[in-house]
């Protein structure tokens, strides 16, 4: 695939993912030579501003924000591709101005440009936005203009269907790119080529030799300034019906005939169809949440959850979630997938925990060595690597044993590996739909989730909070793995 001309326009250019992971991604991908040839980025604000100011603004955060250093030289390049446009979402007006503003690109690259929109924006403004887009007929070439949406992709199946069907009128599938920037990270990526690309591994990857499969994502941080989105979102919704769910969709999903984008989607959405259903009356047997009162954090004292600005007094969002899936396919039958994630935990740390099943019986079973089964760790972040642990023999004289393990760190030297938002938006520049969510994926992962959100949000938790900061989550989380003989690890 190559890069054509392409015009990229952000809507929210001032805010705050812009400031922090578009510009910069934009900024490596101009440094690393994978941007076009020819291209503008034109960032939209509501308020009037100039191109010179707003590109001083936008070095001012790439001195914070770029994984790269900004030299004057490589600046000077990458601002002449800024340009800021003053627009009002809900003007048609603006839209019809935007129109002409793109024409004239198109006249500088003398061809029709691809256009890339950006929407890193409140969903509500979706529609709007959509609607004005259509009527002006910004995106009128489906074999050249794409959009992107951030996520939150609505907030329950529901609303999802809603959204989708609205996004239809204007756009076609294939130009609509759902991010979930999970899929862009390096360590989630090699997933699929760990899984595929060795002959090793795949013959013991079910529930034959596979005892359980945990995913951990844990944070440090809490819910910083966005107080009011996660009162109303909360770790259900902002982490495993996306985040969660996808890595587990690539753990889990059979091989794909091709690496075909269409291919590799029907794999995932086959994983998330599996998923066994749950009735409401099974909710707590399945899931466990949390909220984080006061505690420590590296030594220094941090807020509940409730003290958060905000935050209601009484709130009811979970920081934290622990669940059980259960998969009905011949190749998970009863092998237990446990998730968990949470904010303000011990530590940040991400990783998925593959165990084997023990030995049936083994030539050491009378010896006095404990054998522990075999288990395989991939680290997502911060630390970027694939462990394998297995027993060896102690170096010496007699015959003992011991646990040891086999550690694959090349990502972790790898210093310069980019930032997920860049493999993303070279991806959507590429025309590339493999790491973006379709439409039946989206929906049937809020399916996935919808008894215990529903439950959840009808059903009071009486004991927030119930965990402290600082610590691995509630007492719940623990009990869900022990009750079949498992702990996190
Ligand atoms: C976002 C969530 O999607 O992912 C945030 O909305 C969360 O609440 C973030 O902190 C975690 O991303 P990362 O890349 O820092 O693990």
């Amino acid at each position: 695939k190559i890069l054509q001309p392409t015009t990229i326009i952000i809507f929210g250019a001032t805010g705050d993912l812009a400031k922090r992971k578009l510009f910069p991604a934009f900024y490596n991908l101009y440094i690393d030579g994978r941007m076009p040839e020819r291209f503008n980025i034109v960032a939209l604000g509501r308020a009037e501003n100039t191109d010179e100011k707003f590109r001083d603004y936008i070095k001012e955060n790439l001195n914070e924000f770029s994984r790269k250093d900004v030299t004057s030289e490589d600046w000077k390049g990458f601002e002449s591709h800024l340009t800021y446009f003053q627009h009002q979402l809900d003007e048609q007006q603006s839209y019809q101005d935007l129109s002409q503003k793109l024409q004239t690109f198109d006249i500088d690259y003398g061809t029709r440009a691809n256009r890339l929109f950006y929407l890193s924006i409140a969903p509500n403004f979706i529609e709007t936005i959509s609607n004005h887009i259509k009527n002006t007929f910004l995106a009128s070439d489906a074999s050249k203009d794409r959009i992107i949406i951030e996520k939150p992709f609505g907030h329950s199946k529901a609303s999802a269907i809603e959204l989708n069907t609205l996004l239809s009128q204007t756009f076609q599938e294939e130009q609509i790119y759902r991010i979930d920037h999970y899929l862009g990270k390096e360590t989630v990526q090699n997933i699929l080529t760990f899984r595929f690309g060795n002959s090793i591994f795949e013959p013991l990857w079910n529930q034959k030799y596979i005892e359980s499969i945990q995913i951990t994502v844990a944070e440090e941080v809490g819910v910083e300034t966005r107080g009011a989105f996660y009162e109303q979102t909360g770790a259900l919704k902002d982490m495993v019906q996306n985040h969660l769910l996808q890595i587990l969709c690539m753990v889990a999903m059979e091989p794909p005939a091709s690496l075909e984008s269409g291919e590799i989607r029907d794999r995932k959405v086959d994983v998330l169809k599996s998923i066994r259903r749950i009735t409401p009356d099974k909710v707590s047997h399945y899931a466990v949440r949390g909220q984080y009162g006061p505690g420590m954090i590296n030594g220094t004292e941090v807020k509940g959850y409730r003290q958060e600005n905000g935050i209601a007094e009484d709130s009811n969002t979970e920081t934290f979630v622990a669940m059980k899936f259960y998969l009905d396919n011949e190749r998970w039958q009863n092998v237990p997938f446990y998730v968990r994630t949470g904010k303000k935990m011990e530590k940040k740390h991400s990783y998925i925990t593959i165990q084997f099943r023990p030995l049936p019986t083994s030539t050491f079973s009378n010896s006095p060595f404990e054998l522990s089964a075999n288990r395989l760790i991939i680290n997502i972040q911060p630390s970027m690597d694939i462990r394998l642990q297995f027993m060896s023999k102690k170096p010496g004289l007699s015959l003992e044993l011991k646990p040891v393990e086999m550690v694959f760190n090349d990502f972790a030297c790898q210093e310069d590996s980019p930032e997920a938002y860049e493999t993303l938006l070279l991806e959507a520049l590429l025309g590339d739909l493999t790491l973006f969510m379709r439409s039946d994926q989206v929906e049937e992962a809020w399916d996935v989730v919808k008894t215990i959100q529903e439950y959840w949000e009808n059903n009071k938790e009486l004991s927030f909070p119930n965990y402290q900061a600082g610590s691995w989550g509630p007492e719940g989380s623990d009990a869900l793995v022990k009750r079949q003989g498992h702990k996190w690890v």
